[in-house]
């Protein structure tokens, strides 16, 4: 038995492909759902639309501070892995949910697989850094996206058990973006995705996100994370946000409709790991609202830049790129993210290593 575990947005868009493709091998499989994500469109509406079964089990661990979550789902993995032995785990990301999986898989004896293996932002404050690194190491097979977080596993000594594969997002995005009917030109919009701790914990932060829209240069559209709708509510900031004229938000969308938004931008504005490469497959340009070195290729490129909404030299250069952004064409964008064949390579990857 093959068992994943999820409990994030992300981790369900990473979860289709892999499971269809060892569905397809014939192994047996089931999902956990650690609860960490809970709303309807935060969770339900991705296994509906990617075709993904129902996990046999939801933790309902979400909520809270980064180890009472952690420590819940511990908790409760701990007691399904028991029942339920598998022969495998594999866990995708570097949320709370990834690291907890890999703590208590680990410590069960229970191999782990690593989908989303070795990026590294070199930054320890940052709560992802510390599940990717975590993971990567009780890992007994690890998949990259690129050539880059091979690298980085190289150097920790984990090279042997890690293989370029592609990221398996764009296997999913592939999957969508090829049902979705292209968009003319005067639809263009730039969209935005902001949900990380680091630009949501604190008033000046979020207010200075706020500034930066409003001086955007056309319409922008910004599905909501739940965090951020709170925070913005805690801080008494929706009716400013609200009052941005050319600022749209939406409650979360499922995957198709992202990708029919992203597939319209000119620009994306975001804080999200796997949007900002994402705008990579679409063709929009990226600004990202960290100062994070996590698609380093990209960033080199030109391709995404960063920007910080509190410095005023870092957001005139910001507008500067947005202003001269526009649709790229599929042949002219960036590729270092493999081909759309990642779940394949990763089943051919387990069996090498004799995981499955
Ligand atoms: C988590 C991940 C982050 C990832 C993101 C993907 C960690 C440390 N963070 O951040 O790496 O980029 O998921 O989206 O694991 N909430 C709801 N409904 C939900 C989910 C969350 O209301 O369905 C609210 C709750 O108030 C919750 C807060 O959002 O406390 C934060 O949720 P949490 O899962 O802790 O972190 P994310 O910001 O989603
Ligand atoms: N996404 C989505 N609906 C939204 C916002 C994002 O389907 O309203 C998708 C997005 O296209 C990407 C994934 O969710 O595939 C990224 O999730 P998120 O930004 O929450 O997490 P991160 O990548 O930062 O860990």
């Amino acid at each position: 038995m093959i068992t994943h575990i999820v409990g994030n947005r992300p981790q369900f868009i990473k979860l289709a492909p892999l499971y269809r493709e060892l569905e397809k091998a014939g192994y047996a499989q089931n999902i956990i759902h650690s609860g960490q994500h809970y709303d309807q469109n935060m969770s339900e509406v991705f296994f509906a639309e990617l075709g993904i079964p129902e996990p046999y089990v939801n933790l309902s661990a979400g909520g809270g501070s980064h180890a009472q979550m952690t420590a819940r789902m511990m908790v409760g993995l701990e007691r399904e892995l028991t029942d339920h032995p598998p022969d495998l785990v594999i866990l995708y990301g570097d949320t709370d949910t990834t690291a907890a999986g890999a703590m208590t898989a680990a410590k069960l004896c229970i191999p782990i697989a690593h989908v989303e293996a070795g990026p590294r932002v070199h930054d320890k404050s940052n709560p992802e850094e510390c599940n990717r690194i975590v993971t990567d190491h009780l890992s007994s097979a690890l998949f990259c996206p690129d050539t880059v977080s091979m690298r980085n596993l190289q150097q920790e000594g984990l090279g042997a058990i890690a293989y370029v594969t592609g990221d398996i997002m764009y296997d999913t995005y592939l999957s969508i973006a090829g049902r979705i009917a292209p968009v003319p030109a005067e639809e263009e919009i730039i969209v935005m995705t902001w949900h990380r701790q680091e630009n949501t914990a604190d008033r000046a932060r979020m207010e200075s996100i706020l500034d930066l829209v409003e001086k955007m240069d056309g319409k922008v559209i910004c599905p909501l994370h739940p965090r951020t709708r709170k925070c913005l509510e805690e801080y008494e900031l929706m009716q400013r946000a609200a009052s941005i004229v050319n600022f749209e938000m939406t409650e979360p969308l499922g995957y198709v409709e992202m990708v029919r938004l992203m597939n319209r931008a000119r620009l994306i504005l975001t804080d999200s790991g796997g949007v900002s490469k994402e705008s990579s497959f679409a063709g929009a340009r990226c600004l990202f609202m960290l100062d994070l070195d996590v698609w380093p290729d990209l960033l080199e490129d030109g391709w995404i830049r960063k920007v910080d909404p509190q410095s005023a030299e870092s957001v005139a250069e910001a507008l500067a790129f947005a202003q001269g952004a526009s649709r790229v064409a599929k042949e002219d964008r960036p590729k270092y993210y493999g081909d759309g064949c990642a779940a394949a390579k990763m089943v051919s990857a387990l069996r090498q290593e004799r995981l499955i």
